[in-house]
């Protein structure tokens, strides 16, 4: 599998070391392009693949062409690329808000897999949620569910609307859980804990907890309870948060963040 990276920014680059990591790729089967030298030299060096500052050169026998660049960059490429990818090629788009419709009129091209991918991707462990127009063959599909699953995992989806939901969710999730982290931190040092024994209790707590969610399967609730013993801290702590209305502020986030993903693509879109 060829695979060209126009844009070789911070989610280009956690694309290629997992392809890489993964041995699905080999380092000659990748290019990347990028306006700027110093990203180009660092992925040169880095990852020994080839590069080039020619966004079209960088498409040239290429099964799969990825678009990771900004949403502000995207018109501008989209416009470099118009008309250059032939029919056997798949464009594989992970710029927020720009959906299938734009990016097939932009580049002229009906073979467009739309992502959103997420931030800890640049760990392996990523969430990425996507969907393709109805020209992409079943046998690319697979191609790109693995090229996904190399940044963590993947959900493959029919409905284009879904993608707006999951930038609510899983795309700026991390933020919301960090802010939750950094809260839990504030809130152990506050109580007389160290900051680094702090740090390190909320940091397993919160990734034991998920862990555990998902080894289990079992409804969060019902692991809510195992650890809730009756009048004990727990209840407690619980009791608060529920009087302060954190499932209410977190439903408020996702509603604002969605609405915010629309209006965007909208905005975007024209
Ligand atoms: N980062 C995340 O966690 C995340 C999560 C979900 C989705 N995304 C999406 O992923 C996309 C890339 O994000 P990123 O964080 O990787 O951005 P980034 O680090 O800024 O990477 C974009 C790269 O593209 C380069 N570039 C700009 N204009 C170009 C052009 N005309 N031709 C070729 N290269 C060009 C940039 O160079 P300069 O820096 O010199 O401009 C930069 O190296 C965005 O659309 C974003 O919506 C990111």
């Amino acid at each position: 599998m060829q695979i060209a990276f126009i844009g070789g920014g911070v989610m280009g680059t956690a694309m290629i070391k997992g392809l890489l990591a993964r041995k699905l790729v080999s380092p000659d089967a990748i290019i990347a392009s990028d306006i700027s030298p110093a990203r180009l030299e660092a992925l040169g060096r880095d990852y020994a693949i080839r590069t080039t500052s020619d966004n079209k050169h960088a498409l040239e026998g290429r099964e799969i062409v990825v678009l990771a660049i900004k949403p502000q960059s995207l018109g501008q490429v989209m416009a470099e690329l118009k008309g250059h990818l032939g029919p056997e090629q798949l464009a594989l788009s992970i710029v927020a808000g720009a959906d299938l419709a734009r990016l097939s009129r932009g580049l002229a091209h009906n073979g467009v897999v739309r992502v959103m991918p997420n931030m800890p991707a640049q760990i392996g462990e990523g969430m990425s949620l996507w969907t393709a127009t109805s020209q992409v063959s079943q046998k690319k599909k697979e191609a790109v569910g693995s090229i996904l699953g190399a940044l963590g995992k993947e959900i493959y989806v029919t409905d284009e609307r879904y993608l707006d939901m999951a930038t609510a969710v899983s795309g700026s999730g991390p933020a919301y859980i960090f802010l939750i982290i950094e809260s839990l931190i504030d809130a152990a040092v506050h109580i007389g804990l160290p900051r680094d024994i702090a740090g390190e209790l909320v940091l397993q707590t919160v990734l034991g907890a998920a862990r555990f969610a998902q080894d289990t399967g079992k409804h969060p609730a019902e692991l809510r309870n195992l650890v809730t013993s009756p009048g004990g801290t727990t209840a407690e702590g619980l009791l608060q948060l529920e009087e302060g209305g954190l499932r209410a502020i977190l439903a408020q986030a996702v509603f604002a963040a969605h609405n915010k993903a629309e209006e965007l693509r909208g905005a975007n879109g024209k």
